[in-house]
């Protein structure tokens, strides 16, 4: 952690989180909490709440959740000392300078390289407008754009003179070294910098907070390579960006298209898709596979090109989407090749029809490969054919689901459908062997459920604790800091004893203690989980007394378990520690708790 507790405090607590949150999302006032629609998934009916007095957000959809400095973390996509800047400014707080050298150092390099990259944007876009960039603009009129698209992208040109950016970026305060490790330039010996951007009109690329982390550029004309982009830098990973995805992380409409290529992304943008986005030139990854689900789509549309690549790219991303347990559709494009040519040759509600009969993915694989299986009057042929699909049926680990598509496939394909259900028992089995079937990945396993369960009561604990502190003088003669097994819980019940004990308790304090997002989700979500079936304080008094016991007991057991029990002292230990347990437990159970 790089800022003090106090500072930290200090700038969390001058930001008034309805305030903040308030300005991103329209919130509504109802019983103790704000309402509004969630931003990190979508929804329809708010379930995003916003609690003014513990200062915290959680969102009863999705899970997430945290203070005012998470919010920003997750909705603006800032690191912990981003969002604590972004906030102190908010407040007109002036933040100490960092002491960790080393965190000092890197973040202002990041910095540094993203305002070289913004300059460079600059650059280009006032460049496009100006009499060099005549021709560029000419190029993007020509392919349709409007200004107002030409402006939301902000697209740019880069001149026939290729030194011209970097003397402006000199100008500007960055020195060589910075215009290099921002991806702006290449350095060699005889010729000093050389900026490989030149004749090309300009796609600054941005990261999901809107920062233009790198480039690619489209050259005018036939000429080789068409769309050269920027080298990956500190602050450019193509691996975990994906183009357009500021603007379709916020439309709101419950799915994602992911195309090819820049134009496409931005012809559907400019056609009203505001949920489009591309990967970057390079394929789909895992890594962007995981950033989309975060925002829980319904649906993410495969809008690839309808030649052989753009087949190729989608078999291969239905898998990615798939084992990321991300629903997906293929949108079919023919007769035109990609959706930029589809708008403008069949307009926005041909597309939009297109989007309405969406091919399922599975379907979509066993059509292409009935398309390359050859003729089907050959048995052998239509004998693999049945194989091909047994062996993709397989991949459907939930026997309903496998049903439903077996029953429908069979129905398309005029198959038997007792027949191709022992194909599939013979298949699973076969490719068990190949270890090719894998287990969905998605779903926790055994062990993770059993420790989970564990973690429950402690997680109940805590809430009821927080939401009836009238009742923490009662029971804290039996809470113990070693009782809570899970290390995150333990750390939250430490403090908020504490503060109890102070006769302060501020939750949006204890989120702070975390600067990982993930960490302050878990902690916010403490402080405003729902417990199911409690209605009356004769409900919370009986549900505090089963946790506590629970609570006891899984600490008990995690506290024998760890001790060897083969010499006599340390028998003696549990044994003590036992007859301690039945002790407690049987008073817990006496207890009167007062609400
Ligand atoms: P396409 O050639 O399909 O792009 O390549 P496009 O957007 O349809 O191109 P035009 O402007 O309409 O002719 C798809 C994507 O692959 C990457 C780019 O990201 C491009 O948008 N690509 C393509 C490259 O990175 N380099 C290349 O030379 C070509
Ligand atoms: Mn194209």
């Amino acid at each position: 952690m790089y800022y003090s507790d106090d500072i930290i405090e200090e700038v969390r607590s001058a930001n008034n989180i309805v305030d903040v949150v308030g300005s991103y999302v329209r919130l509504q006032k109802k019983g103790a909490n704000y309402w509004g629609l969630c931003p990190f998934h979508n929804e329809k009916t708010p379930s995003f709440s916003v609690h003014e007095g513990k200062q915290i957000y959680h969102c009863f959809g999705c899970n997430a959740g945290g203070n005012v400095i998470s919010f920003m973390m997750n909705y603006e996509n800032m690191t912990f000392g981003e969002a604590m800047k972004a906030l102190a400014e908010r407040a007109g707080i002036a933040l100490p300078e960092v002491n960790d050298e080393e965190a000092k150092r890197r973040n202002s390099k990041r910095e540094r390289l993203l305002e070289c990259n913004k300059a460079a944007a600059k650059f280009f876009y006032f460049n496009l407008r100006s009499p060099h960039g005549e021709i560029g603009m000419r190029y993007l009129k020509g392919r349709g754009l409007s200004n107002e698209t030409i402006h939301k992208f902000g697209l740019g040109f880069a001149g026939k003179n290729s030194g011209e950016l970097i003397s402006y970026l000199r100008k500007e305060g960055f020195e060589d070294r910075e215009i290099v490790e921002a991806g702006l330039a290449s350095h060699n010996e005889r010729d000093g910098l050389s900026n490989p951007f030149w004749n090309r009109v300009m796609y600054p690329i941005q990261d999901q907070g809107g920062r233009v982390i790198g480039f690619g550029g489209r050259v005018m004309g036939d000429a080789k390579p068409k769309y050269l982009n920027s080298q990956e830098t500190l602050i450019f990973d193509k691996k975990r960006n994906l183009y357009g995805l500021n603007f379709a992380r916020t439309s709101r409409v419950g799915n994602f298209i992911m195309c090819e290529g820049y134009m496409d992304v931005i012809a559907l943008h400019q056609a009203g898709f505001s949920q489009a986005m591309a990967s970057l030139g390079t394929a789909f990854t895992v890594e962007q596979a995981q950033i989309l689900k975060k925002y829980k789509p319904e649906v993410v549309y495969l809008a690839y090109d309808s030649d052989g690549a753009g087949v190729k790219a989608a078999l291969r991303n239905i898998g990615i989407l798939r084992d990321t347990g991300l629903n997906c559709k293929i949108i079919n494009m023919r007769p035109q090749k990609d959706p930029d040519e589809f708008i403008k040759a069949n307009g926005a509600d041909e597309f939009q029809k297109r989007i309405d009969n969406a091919e399922n993915s599975f379907f979509f694989e066993v059509r292409i490969a009935e398309e390359e299986a050859g003729d089907m009057k050959d048995p052998a042929v239509k004998t693999a054919f049945h194989k091909e699909i047994a062996k993709k049926l397989c991949v459907f680990t939930d026997e309903v689901e496998r049903n439903n598509y077996l029953e429908a496939v069979c129905d398309k394909y005029h198959i038997s459908f007792d027949a191709m259900k022992k194909l599939v028992i013979n298949t699973a089995a076969d490719v068990d062997r190949e270890k090719v079937y894998q287990a969905p990945k998605s779903g926790i396993n055994r062990r993770e459920r059993i420790k989970d369960r564990e973690k429950l009561p402690q997680r109940t604990l805590l809430t009821l604790i927080s939401d009836n502190p009238e009742i923490y003088p009662q029971i804290k003669k039996y809470l113990s800091i070693e009782d809570f097994t899970d290390e995150i819980y333990a750390q939250i019940a430490k403090r908020m004893f504490d503060d109890l004990e102070s006769g302060n308790m501020n939750p949006a304090a204890i989120v702070s203690m975390y600067t990982e997002a993930e960490e302050q989700r878990i902690v916010s979500e403490v402080f405003n989980s729902e417990i199911p079936n409690i209605d009356s304080p004769e409900d919370t008094a009986k549900a505090i007394k089963d946790v506590l016991i629970a609570v006891k007991n899984a600490g008990f057991e995690k506290f024998s378990s760890e001790i060897d029990m083969t010499d006599a002292a340390s028998l003696n230990a549990v044994v003590t520690a036992r007859l301690k347990r039945d002790s407690e437990l049987s008073e817990i159970q006496k207890l009167n708790i007062r609400l």
